[in-house]
């Protein structure tokens, strides 16, 4: 149909919004021996020094046993060696290779969930770049794949397993991350012997339509608590040592693993399950709930401290504004780092805060509005008595803040 020399491949468009991983279109009919059946996301942060090397081993893999019939897609995030740069470069040479610099967002679990989103095989993996995660291991895990497996997971600790040389330090920190999760969510750790694994398979059926939320790296403990995964696979393998390149890991991953793992406590629990049958984000009201509390405490105490005769005594309607002012900052800022962090983590840029801080001002004050209208309407045609009156007068106008914040503050508003 189309004559002309196709243009020189581009980088693949980064999905927004929910990290939801999409339905595949139907197949049609003919374009069956095409259809790419699996996917291979790579996250790369700057891995200039590995990605060739990762690329030609996998695809001399693959081609192998799956010609064709695979896609490698690195997730660069904008790395200031220019992995990205580099990985697009390779495209030419290696035909199954796909490419995603992402700008906005940053993180592995994000990362990997973009290029699956990004990605039309049926089956979805993850590989680190830098080697650490030897590559013949795959053969194995798409094997289990094939003979039933939701879930392929190489492990560290089953036979075949182990890592070469840590120190007793990260092999106590890693065991002891991984009994602490044992005790908080031990239906998703129990499942397997290395749920810190960031090396495995999964159907794509397994996680299509479920929101996934992940806060650091801990991927498959979202696929595991979220996903419906039936049987899983596990196949050893030893964790090599890194040969180039530095390890992106800090304290901060601990602190977002454990996070991460209340967070799937609470979200998959009864009140989740309840939360998500209802369609009302329960869990998000109530933390709004009780920021909202904390603010009723600020502003008490700015007020005292502005107009109290015993302190500053400033005029009441000038210490109002600012205590309720004062309030709103404290809401929003509490609001963003907890009740919305997993958006506010997404468009983490000055102006993207201040853009949402101006919003929740705005939806704030028309809050107020309403809050003294109902108060007036309640009391003087329903309930003639001002405290029942105002108290759902503040019920009505707090959910009238949430909703329209959860709509227009913190929703997810990039667009491309
Ligand atoms: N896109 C993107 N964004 N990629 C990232 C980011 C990021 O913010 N941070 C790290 N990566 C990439 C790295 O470039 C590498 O390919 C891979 O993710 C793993 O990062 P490392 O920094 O090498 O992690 P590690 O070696 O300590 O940990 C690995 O092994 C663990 C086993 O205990 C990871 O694979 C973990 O997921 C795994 O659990
Ligand atoms: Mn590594």
């Amino acid at each position: 149909m189309n004559s002309s020399i196709e243009p020189p491949t581009s980088l693949l468009s980064v999905p927004t919004g929910a990290l939801r991983i999409p339905e595949l279109p139907p197949a049609s009919p003919n374009a069956d021996d095409e259809a790419v059946v699996f996917s291979l996301v790579i996250p790369t942060y700057n891995e200039a020094a590995n990605i060739h090397k990762i690329v030609s081993v996998l695809s001399t893999l693959l081609d192998e046993s799956m010609a064709g019939n695979y896609e490698l897609i690195v997730v660069d995030d904008n790395s200031p060696d220019g992995t990205w740069n580099i990985a697009q470069s390779l495209v030419s040479e290696y035909p199954q290779l796909r490419v995603m610099r992402r700008q906005q967002e940053r993180g592995l679990s994000s990362a990997v969930i973009r290029g699956w989103q990004a990605s039309t095989g049926s089956v979805l993996g993850v590989i680190d770049a830098d080697l650490q995660h030897p590559p013949h291991v795959l053969e194995q895990l798409l094997q289990a794949i094939e003979q039933g497996a939701d879930l392929a997971v190489a492990s560290r600790h089953v036979d075949g397993g182990g890592v070469s040389s840590w120190s007793f330090i990260r092999r106590f920190l890693s065991r002891g991350a991984q009994i602490l999760g044992l005790l908080i969510l031990p239906g998703v750790l129990g499942r397997v012997s290395d749920p810190m694994s960031g090396y495995f398979l999964v159907r794509r059926n397994c996680i299509v339509g479920q929101t996934l939320n992940p806060v650091g790296y801990k991927i498959l403990l979202e696929v595991i608590g979220r996903g419906k995964v039936g049987k899983i696979a596990e196949v050893g393998y030893v964790f090599c040592e890194r040969k180039q390149g530095e390890s992106k890991v800090t304290w901060k991953q601990y602190v977002d693993y454990i996070h991460h793992l209340i967070r799937l406590r609470l979200s998959t629990g009864p009140l989740g399950r309840f939360s998500q049958r209802v369609g009302f984000p329960i869990g998000r009201f109530l933390r709004f709930g009780l920021v909202g509390l904390s603010g009723v405490f600020v502003d008490m105490a700015v007020l005292y401290l502005l107009s109290d005769p015993t302190t500053l005594a400033l005029p009441l309607t000038r210490s109002k504004i600012i205590a309720g002012e004062v309030a709103i900052f404290n809401n929003f800022l509490w609001n963003d780092i907890w009740t919305f962090a997993d958006v506010s983590s997404h468009q983490q840029q000055w102006r993207q805060r201040l853009k949402r801080f101006l919003k929740f001002n705005i939806i704030c004050l028309a809050g107020l509005v309403l809050n003294v209208l109902v108060l007036n309407l309640v009391f003087n045609f329903i309930i003639p008595n001002r405290y029942v009156a105002n108290l759902i007068a503040i019920a009505i106008a707090t959910v009238w803040n949430f909703w329209v914040n959860l709509k227009l503050s913190w929703r997810v508003t990039q667009v491309k």
